[in-house]
């Protein structure tokens, strides 16, 4: 689907970010792991999520909803049914690698497969720690389908080479399995929902730096999750009301947790004007909210260290745009992981923001971008990617003239109604 978008306005109002992905993920994962009912309000209404659902269903997870509630009857211990068709996990990466642990410590027999975006990433950096654990996961060239036996499983004290919360999740979830303690050690903090969580269920991970630690064999109590809304997507509407002349954008209770929010940071360097109002702690959370005041200013390049890069990863593309608009020479440095998002980010973003007339390159795994450029309204291919497909459509927001976005269906996998609720907060 094509879906036209033009500049020239401002970003006014008041709005609310649809419930976080990740949250969701991993609320639906431990409620179907636990014993008992678990409820959840504010689930992610994207397709990714609702992928982890039907996978859920197909492993025999009772689940229903009602309005904004969700609820799970959690199968316990080990307790997950052998599907009779392969799993599907779509374009979702966090269903797989998350459900890849799951099913590493059931003892059934499972396929998981997915789109053909998802079965072009890695995921031999998953099956390496999980087979280590005594499961096996068996696939070619590291890529998806993947077949999964799992059983008895030993705890493991894993160093990752990368800072990746979709590995540790699926570690510690296989950990939470086995018969003893499983630790997990990265080289930067990744965003660390999972461990935020499991507290909720009566598990108390143990943190010592970049070392987690979860002890197996313990029973997890289902819970009540609130899931706030995702800062990932808040990230559009926040470059968008920086950028674009007469905007007062105020968003509403979106995730706070600073894993998540290295995009804020940044912003701030870069001069943006985004005032956060924290909102007192939901006690079902397990993290932060806060509310986001945005007006436009006018923004300077930026240095981004590799070592932010997993705070901010999914934020990239729309931080990138925000630099073709800024004073200077602004370096995002250590991208290779883009390479292995949903699509090919890095080389992605560069083409994308060169279309919009911006100076962007490649170089090495770093991105250059040179500001401050007038965007020109372009026609672009959003590549089956959602983050691209919204990053295009307020770059089309910032441009002179008519934007048409190719293939912007893709948007819900993440945000299904974000060119409805922009288009109608964008005003003359
Ligand atoms: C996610 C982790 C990140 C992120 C993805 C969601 C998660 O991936 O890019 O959108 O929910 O754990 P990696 O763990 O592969 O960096």
């Amino acid at each position: 689907m094509n879906r036209s978008i033009s500049g020239g306005r401002r970003l006014l109002g008041k709005v609310r970010m649809p419930g976080d992905k990740s949250i969701s993920h991993r609320a639906l994962i431990l409620g179907a792991m636990a014993e008992g009912t678990t409820g959840i309000e504010g689930l992610a209404p994207g397709q990714d999520v609702r992928s982890t659902w039907r996978c859920l269903l197909a492993l025999g997870v009772p689940i229903t909803s009602r309005g904004n509630r969700v609820t799970l009857k959690g199968l316990g211990w080990r307790g997950l049914k052998e599907p009779r068709v392969a799993l599907d996990a779509e374009n979702s990466g966090t269903t797989m690698r998350l459900l890849m642990g799951v099913l590493a410590g059931n003892p059934i027999l499972t396929e998981l497969t997915g789109d053909d975006s998802l079965r072009r990433r890695p995921m031999e950096r998953v099956a390496q720690p999980l087979n280590l654990m005594g499961a096996t996961i068996t696939m070619k060239n590291g890529r998806a389908p993947v077949t999964i036996r799992g059983g008895a499983l030993k705890g493991i004290d894993y160093v990752s080479p990368v800072a990746s919360a979709q590995v540790k999740s699926a570690v510690l979830l296989a950990g939470l399995l086995a018969l003893d303690k499983t630790s997990f050690t990265e080289p930067v903090l990744s965003r660390d929902h999972t461990e935020r969580m499991l507290p909720l269920f009566g598990i108390v991970p143990e943190r010592e730096g970049f070392k987690v630690t979860v002890t197996g064999g313990l029973y997890l109590a289902g819970a009540q999750v609130f899931v706030p809304g995702d800062a990932s997507s808040a990230a559009f509407w926040v470059v968008a009301a920086s950028l674009l002349q007469g905007s007062d954008l105020h968003i509403v209770e979106v995730g706070a947790n600073p894993t998540r929010i290295g995009f804020l940071d940044v912003l701030a360097r870069m001069g943006a004007a985004v005032r956060r109002r924290d909102t007192a702690p939901v006690k079902e959370g397990g993290e932060p909210l806060a509310d986001l005041l945005v007006r436009p200013a006018a923004l300077t390049a930026v240095e981004v260290a590799a070592a932010e890069v997993p705070g901010l990863i999914d934020e990239v593309p729309i931080l990138a745009l925000a630099a073709s608009r800024a004073q200077g020479v602004s370096r995002f440095r250590g991208l290779s992981e883009l390479r292995h998002k949903e699509s090919d980010r890095l080389a992605g973003i560069a083409a994308l923001l060169t279309a919009f007339g911006a100076d962007a390159r490649v170089e090495g795994d770093d991105l250059v971008v040179t500001g401050p450029c007038r965007l020109k309204a372009a026609r672009v291919d959003s590549g089956g990617d959602h983050r691209m497909a919204m990053t295009a459509l307020v770059a089309g927001a910032l441009a002179e003239g008519e934007t048409t976005v190719e293939r912007a269906e893709c948007v819900d996998i993440s945000y299904p109604m974000f060119y409805e609720d922009f288009t109608r907060a964008l005003q003359a």
